[in-house]
């Protein structure tokens, strides 16, 4: 216990036979290495037994992660990581701070220690691997390397050996894998010891309330990960890798990285967010020029269809008629929006759309959609259209007219494009998020930003914090969006979904949920609300004005019919909203339960809080600490108004104003599944 304590401030161990040496020393079958996080708090041992690699990770001492296997299982060839032993070790400590294009923050501290232990394979084909780990104060990474070598060239990973064996049966919030439709799915929450295969981020709150995140960071060209429990080893989570076609999991040759896989810590819920682990874990910005790149909101024709008051296809009801687009274009000039995004566009809608993906055409208009004049309309009064390229996975119909589907957005000077991949497989079988698509994202990310344009994916792979390099990545779904509550016999969302994507999905990236429906009993369609079994929105209005706040996205939606903000007083408060921010504080929250967030704007000095609750009622107290101190505020707060309640009367918004300061407190009064949006702005 001595020689443990006398060691705890040193971030590089190498204990050999029971001695301390130097971080680089040679090492034995026996050795443990060890790395600690820049505050102390965190630390990765690394142990070779028996030719088998482990690492563990402890927090404060206390174990979270136990010993867990690394190692790969290839076709064709023995499984790498039986018969290893430490070649050489090598050590790295960062600490610098980077500017995001735009954020949840401006500012990113990336200060770690790194471990590097190249590993060698005792006997033929005596391949070498590498283990990286960076350990921050804020979780772990580590990521295999296959380095150049005679006895590996070309390869095919079946499959990843990497476990995450968690010291706690910890309660898990999950989505599964392998099931349809992808991410979209309401999330539930069990032990970890009864995971059957489930998606990433997977958050666990572990019983005396640590909170821990497996994720994975920097996927370029790899499988997606998911994760699979262990029907033998109780709490054990093992990497389950997206397959190809034929079954194998990653095609490469060497030199060769995988993605980092993360696992992120946080002493409670609110600790969770904002989560950058991931960003410090990716490349830096890879572009020159970033000035074309703007978050935004924005509009279009798209709530209707999913309603049903218009169609993507051709027809009586097609919602992207000139004259339409018009009208919503009209309406974001008039409201301060950015750009209006304009679905159903381009020829190959008629029919089964979701069936035809090799039909449609991302250059040719329907007759009645005038682009070109569009384009220009829009220009004149300081609106960007949004172009739309649904693919339904006919991947090999959009791969052959990407560049002359971007070439012509850019010549219209169309600075955004939303696409999307319904659809769960590609249809020569490969798996949505397997290797295969991974690279047909990558190729679209790059191809976006050679031609100066913003991306927003629908039907996307995770995000792995590819934003950091390609900030033309700005948002994407990956989870049940709004557009679940217009779909008639879906069920919609529950009161606790949003509550529960706080602190799951959205740890990963930005969401395009799509916020901001004001007509919640969907009484647009027949002129009759919709009973509480139908879908419809089962949120108060309130809390859709502070989605704005608690879900991030540099692209966000005001999903709802123009006509149905007209005489809407709430309205104002998504005119007035920021989407780009330069601090976020998370100021409490607990997940599936509730969950407050204050934002400040970038480049100005507006704050704004976002409260949203399950389906209970709750009374937040919220002192306003984070306002520096001596100025003074006031603060515009949108809140349930009498008797609101998202079951039966979920419209009531009381908007009232009150002088605030740093030493005020506020109390929220949430309905149930209500919220609370608050715009606080410096007095003079
Ligand atoms: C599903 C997307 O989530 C939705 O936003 C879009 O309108 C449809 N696909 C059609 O592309």
């Amino acid at each position: 216990m001595s020689m443990w304590l006398s060691c705890r401030t040193l971030p590089f161990r190498l204990a050999v036979a029971g001695a301390m040496l130097g971080a680089a020393a040679p090492a034995t079958a026996q050795d443990q290495l060890h790395v600690t996080s820049p505050d102390g708090r965190n630390e990765v041992t690394v142990v070779i037994r028996g030719g088998r690699i482990h690492y563990s990770l402890q927090r404060d001492d206390r174990a979270v992660i136990q010993p867990s296997r690394l190692g790969f299982e290839f076709r064709n060839e023995p499984p790498l990581g039986d018969r290893m032993r430490v070649a050489s070790t090598a050590t790295n400590s960062v600490d610098e701070t980077w500017t995001q294009s735009w954020g949840e923050v401006r500012e990113v501290r990336d200060q770690h220690n790194e471990l590097r232990i190249s590993l060698a394979e005792e006997g033929a084909p005596g391949r070498q691997l590498v283990v990286v780990f960076r350990v921050f104060n804020d979780g772990v990474g580590f990521r295999y390397e296959l380095p150049e070598q005679p006895g590996l060239a070309e390869f095919e990973i079946t499959g990843e050996l990497t476990e995450f064996v968690m010291a706690d049966d910890a309660r898990a919030w999950w989505i599964p894998a392998f099931q349809r439709p992808r991410y979209e799915h309401l999330f539930r929450s069990s032990p970890v010891s009864t995971l059957d295969t489930v998606q990433t981020p997977l958050t666990m709150e572990f019983r005396d309330g640590l909170h821990v995140v497996i994720h994975e960071a920097d996927l370029v060209d790899y499988a997606g990960l998911t994760l699979v429990g262990s029907r033998e080893r109780n709490r054990t989570l093992r990497a389950y890798l997206a397959p190809w076609a034929d079954g194998v999991k990653v095609r490469g040759r060497t030199p060769f990285q995988t993605p980092w896989r993360t696992i992120q810590l946080a002493d409670d819920a609110a600790g969770l967010s904002p989560s950058v682990l991931g960003l410090n874990l990716n490349p830096p910005n890879a572009l020159d020029d970033v000035s074309w790149i703007r978050p935004m909101k924005y509009v279009g024709i798209w709530w209707g269809m999913h309603i049903g008051t218009m169609t993507w296809s051709s027809g009586p009801k097609h919602g992207a008629t000139t004259a339409n687009t018009k009208k919503y274009i009209d309406f974001a000039a008039e409201n301060g929006f950015g750009g209006v995004l304009v679905e159903g566009w381009n020829v190959g809608w008629d029919g089964s759309w979701i069936e035809n993906g090799d039909l449609f055409s991302f250059t040719e208009p329907y007759a009645d959609y005038d682009l070109p004049a569009l384009a220009a309309y829009a220009r004149d009064r300081h609106v960007g259209l949004i172009g739309h390229h649904e693919t339904s996975m006919g991947i090999e119909n959009y791969e052959g007219q990407l560049e002359a589907g971007f070439d012509l957005f850019e010549g219209l000077g169309i600075r955004a494009v939303k696409t999307g991949y319904v659809g769960d497989e590609t249809s020569h079988g490969h798996a949505h998020h397997g290797q295969y698509m991974v690279r047909h994202w990558r190729k679209v990310i790059e191809s976006a930003a050679r031609h100066r344009i913003m991306l927003d994916v629908h039907e996307p792979i995770h995000d792995t914090g590819e934003r950091r390099t390609f900030p033309n990545m700005m948002t994407r779904e990956g989870a049940r969006g709004q557009e679940f509550n217009a779909w008639a016999g879906d069920g919609g969302n529950p009161p606790e979904h949003e509550t529960i994507l706080f602190f799951t999905r959205m740890l990963a990236g930005p969401m395009d949920f799509t916020p901001g429906v004001f007509d919640l009993l969907i009484k647009s369609v027949t002129g009759t609300p919709r009973t509480p079994e139908e879908s419809r929105v089962r949120t108060t209005l309130a809390k859709q004005l502070a989605l704005y706040v608690v879900l991030y996205s540099p692209l966000q939606m005001a999903a709802d019919l123009p006509e149905n903000y007209e005489n809407q007083p709430a309205f104002q408060f998504i005119r007035d909203v920021e989407v780009d921010w330069g601090k976020t504080r998370v100021l409490d929250g607990k997940i599936g339960e509730y969950v407050v967030v204050a934002r400040q704007e970038r480049d100005g000095d507006d704050w704004f809080v976002g409260a949203i609750s399950d389906e209970e009622a709750r009374t937040l107290e919220v002192p306003l600490w984070f306002l520096p101190l001596g100025r003074s505020y006031v603060a515009e707060i949108y809140a349930d108004g009498p008797g609101a309640h998202w079951r039966d009367n979920p419209f009531p918004v009381k908007i009232s104003t009150r002088p605030v300061d740093a030493r005020s407190r506020l109390t929220l009064r949430l309905a149930p599944g209500g919220g609370q949006a608050i715009r606080i702005r410096p007095l003079n």
